[in-house]
């Protein structure tokens, strides 16, 4: 935790991505913007090589990191990017489309601090191609869903949810911006909520 302006605490956050990063510059964005006030960015860390999807963050003034994941196990580039979060004194990790499932070394490490979201209301849905599975059950309503990250898949402890409908017509795409929009709101205010609820004296990962 750090000082922030008027003596209250806030969180130093981690945000992890793999792909666009939406999720990401959503949080930021709320962040500056003040709706998580109990909040800061403290890195954004990427395990993809490609560049350009930092370059939002870059722009909001935020510390990037690529740590690639590619070619290595698991264990040992889980390990690199907690001695990275540890290093920077990170209370709360976001997973935001991080598409690697974490092994037990980073969960035992961070437990109860690491969050993700997923396109599905969850337990419906888990895993891979989440709107495409809402589509094959002819579902009429998905949505999102912030969880807790533990060791099974998409499995923790559920935050927050929003659904929305799945109309006849919907294609992967349709039904995946519908999603995002509520991702995009859903995530800054299961986060705050989250650090309203975390003991700020039991820092996890220092
Ligand atoms: C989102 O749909 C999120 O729910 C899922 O992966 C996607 C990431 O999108 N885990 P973005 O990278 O945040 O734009």
């Amino acid at each position: 935790m750090s000082q922030g302006l008027g003596g209250t605490e806030r969180a130093r956050v981690a945000i992890l991505i793999s792909g666009r990063g939406s999720n990401m510059v959503a949080l930021a964005e709320a962040v500056r913007d003040g709706r998580i006030p109990n909040a800061e960015i403290a890195i954004i860390i990427s395990d993809q090589a490609n560049v350009g999807r930092l370059i939002k963050a870059r722009e909001l003034g935020l510390e990037t990191l690529i740590i690639e994941r590619r070619g290595r196990p698991r264990a040992e580039h889980d390990s690199e990017v907690v001695a990275a979060l540890r290093a920077r004194h990170i209370d709360l990790v976001c997973l935001a489309g991080y598409m690697r499932v974490l092994s037990s070394g980073f969960i035992e490490a961070y437990p109860g601090r690491i969050l993700n979201i997923h396109p599905s209301l969850l337990p419906s849905f888990p895993g891979l191609d989440a709107q495409q599975q809402a589509l094959d059950h002819a579902a009429t309503s998905s949505g999102c869903t912030v969880h807790f990250v533990d060791e099974t898949l998409d499995g923790g402890p559920i935050i927050a949810q929003r659904a929305v409908p799945v109309h006849k017509d919907d294609t992967v795409a349709s039904l995946s911006a519908r999603i995002l929009e509520e991702e995009h709101q859903l995530y800054p205010e299961a986060v705050e909520m989250v650090l309203r609820c975390i003991d700020p004296l039991a820092t996890a990962g220092q």
